[in-house]
């Protein structure tokens, strides 16, 4: 497994392009299942997960290629039984059930695993499909639905912790071909969904609302091939962000887009690193010392609980205490114990972590856990005195492409240590 080793205590300066967007890509990869003919995807980051996709749809009959961030995928002919390990290992799959649900009229898909930051529950999304007439049945880890006829409905999507991102898309991608009007209450409201309903409004369907809390869908009969371009990714480019805030530097980022990222531009300018826009780049410097914030996530447009680790690496350098919150996952502060190594002062008390920022990390050897706690782990090598080592790297390999090597274009001190 590879690692990475960084020396610490360099400002980085320069300039770093932010790839499309993986939370985008990866519903957009699965909504090709909705046409027979050919879809062109460009800005498709380079990723273990959207390189895992394209398996799954491969081994549902689709054929792809994907060369220089551009995806062509074709599902000319496929079937609704998707391979029972390629599903169960990567959470983002189970967004391929819409729309294998609207095309075939059946879906027959593994559970996918909880992960390590929560217990990830399908039931709003069978919810969904329950509400379009469809049967479900999970028998033996296997997820069954099976609709005669999707016909459309009102239905209300909130769970516990707010509206589900993935569930919104798959059942919006099921209603493009249902009967009649479908209209989801309690839809997420992330950019993400907006990116994938474009894509399907491309396509033919007819997606509107999609960005509020309601997205209404007027089925079609068919949906034809279309072309688009993925959105950058704004969790890619909140860590950017924040690592030059962390490092004390001053970077550019091109191709960002502020108006996804206001609640992090937000946060960042109390913590004292300012964002300013210029033109279609972002410019991040620190503003004097860092400074304390308090951070709850929430639902979109709220703070996105996929920066919290990264916003803790930051905090965790200002003089004083900030209170961070995770209101959407039950175990989202893997990282806690490992910033801990490096010198970081956090205590967790129930859904909060009380960083008692200030005292001066100095590198060690950590251990990455899932994909945003090993980019809070780099954030914190970046900053530290020494050096750090980050094991288990193949999980920011999920998420961020060629993380590495953008860092050391901005002057970081990183090596990726590929292990024999
Ligand atoms: C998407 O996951 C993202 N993944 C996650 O990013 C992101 O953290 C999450 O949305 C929340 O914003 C992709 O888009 C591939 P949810 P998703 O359904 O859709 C509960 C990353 O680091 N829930 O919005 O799976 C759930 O347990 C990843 O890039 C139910 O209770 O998340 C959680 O507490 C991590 N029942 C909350 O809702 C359901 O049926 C939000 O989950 C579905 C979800």
């Amino acid at each position: 497994m590879d690692s990475f080793l960084i020396k610490g205590g360099v400002p980085l300066h320069g300039e770093v392009t932010i790839s499309g967007s993986k939370n985008a890509a990866l519903p957009i990869l699965a909504a090709t299942l909705l046409t027979n003919e050919p879809c062109v995807i460009r800005r498709v980051p380079d990723l273990s997960d959207t390189r895992f996709m394209v398996k799954i749809l491969e081994s549902l009959g689709a054929l792809a290629t994907f060369e220089n961030g551009t995806l062509t995928v074709h599902a000319k002919k496929i079937k609704g039984y998707a391979d029972y390990d390629l599903v169960r290992k990567m959470r983002g799959s189970i967004c391929i059930a819409g729309p294998l649900l609207a095309r075939l009229r059946h879906a027959r898909i593994s559970l996918p695993g909880g992960c390590i930051i929560g217990a990830r529950p399908i039931n709003l999304h069978l919810k969904g499909f329950a509400a379009l007439g469809a049967k479900i049945k999970i028998d033996g880890g296997y997820v069954n639905a099976t609709v005669k006829k999707l016909v459309g409905s009102t239905m209300f999507l909130g769970g516990r912790a707010g509206p589900t991102v993935l569930g919104t898309a798959n059942v919006m991608m099921a209603a493009t071909l249902g009967e009649g009007i479908t209209v989801i209450e309690s839809a997420a409201c992330e950019p993400e969904v907006v990116d994938l309903a474009n894509f399907l409004n491309a396509m033919g369907a007819q997606v509107t609302g999609a960005g509020s809390p309601t997205i209404t869908i007027t089925g079609v009969d068919k949906l034809h091939g279309a072309e688009h371009e993925v959105i950058p990714d704004r969790i890619e480019a909140a860590t950017f962000l924040i690592a030059a805030g962390a490092t004390n530097g001053e970077v550019t980022l091109k191709g960002a887009r502020a108006d996804h990222l206001r609640a992090v531009i937000d946060k960042l300018s109390e913590a004292g690193v300012s964002v300013e826009r210029n033109g279609a780049n972002l410019i991040a410097r620190r503003k004097g010392k860092l400074k304390p914030a308090d951070i709850t996530t929430l639902p979109y447009s709220g703070f996105p609980t996929d920066v919290q680790a990264q916003m803790m690496s930051l905090l965790a350098l200002a003089n004083g205490i900030s209170i961070i919150t995770e209101r959407i996952f039950e175990s989202r502060f893997m990282h806690v114990s490992e910033l801990a190594r490096l010198g970081a002062d956090i205590e967790i008390e129930g859904p909060s972590a009380i960083v008692k920022g200030g005292k001066p990390l100095s590198g060690a050897p950590v251990m990455a856990s899932d994909l945003r706690a090993s980019a809070a782990l780099v954030i914190a090598g970046l900053a530290a005195q020494g050096s750090t080592q980050v094991n288990r790297i193949y999980h920011l390999d999920r998420g961020y492409e060629g993380m590495d090597v953008k860092l050391k274009k901005l002057g970081a001190r990183i090596e990726r240590i590929e292990e024999k």
